[in-house]
């Protein structure tokens, strides 16, 4: 087997579900927002790297519709490491070629949190660089019912896969080639559930905030030596 991964097959998306935040805290006595703290600097990190190796497309999981049952701290610590997520990415907006997308149910955000995420959207739009997604009171199930709710209201009398995906969060966004899952745990837990139809899954053993590009490279390895024949012989 290869050890470094050949950078001109690249998985043109990948997705990533950021878990093991919590246990990487508590194995280190800390408490669990300092996990969240620092699983969004492995994030940081992970994409200047990989859009270094040249991933198109990366989307992460940063909140689901689930998560809202979690304490109150919790959540506030999430968006507010969200809400300076967004800030400094305005900030830098002039030096970084990211295009930033969240998908998710923008119902559920609040419209300070809303209105930055407009105006960061509407400032990136135009960026060559990695397409970034971050995946912000996502549920793939929600993500399907509203599609369905606008299709219905469009009164589309014929309805196919390709007129139907046009009206989830990622239409303009490609599947995913892979999906990422860290911290051991092996289910997609709503993640992208449409689009996830002929993605390859891996799975990693380490938590989130360890999971740095040399275990990213070990993962498209690993794809690259996959035989993906989505359902034909
Ligand atoms: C799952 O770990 C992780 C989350 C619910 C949050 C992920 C968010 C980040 C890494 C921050 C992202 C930030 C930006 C700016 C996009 P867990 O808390 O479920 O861990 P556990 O299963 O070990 O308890």
């Amino acid at each position: 087997m290869k050890k470094e991964p050949d950078l001109i097959n690249l998985p043109k998306h990948i997705a990533l579900i950021m878990d093991g935040n919590g246990r990487w805290a508590k194995k280190r006595g800390l408490p669990r927002n300092m996990g969240h703290k620092a699983g969004a600097s492995a994030l940081e990190k992970l994409l200047k790297e990989a859009a270094k190796i040249g991933i198109e497309n990366i989307t992460v999981y940063a909140f689901s519709t689930e998560n809202r049952s979690r304490p109150k701290d919790e959540i506030d610590y999430l968006m507010g490491l969200m809400s300076d997520y967004i800030d400094d990415n305005i900030a830098k907006v002039k030096s970084n070629n990211y295009r930033i997308r969240i998908i998710g149910n923008r119902d559920m955000l609040d419209k300070m949190l809303n209105d930055k995420i407009n105006n960061l959207e509407e400032l990136t739009k135009d960026k060559t660089g990695l397409a970034f997604n971050i995946a912000l009171f996502y549920g793939g199930r929600d993500e399907i019912v509203r599609a369905v709710r606008k299709t219905v209201n469009e009164g589309l009398s014929e309805i196919t896969e390709a007129s139907f995906a046009k009206h989830l969060d990622t239409a303009m966004i490609p599947d995913p080639d892979l999906i990422i899952r860290t911290s051991g745990e092996k289910r997609l837990s709503n993640f992208l559930i449409w689009q996830s139809a002929y993605s390859e899954i891996y799975f990693s053993d380490k938590y989130w905030p360890d999971f740095n590009i040399e275990y990213l490279k070990e993962a498209i390895l690993d794809y690259q030596n996959r035989e993906r024949r989505f359902g034909k012989v």
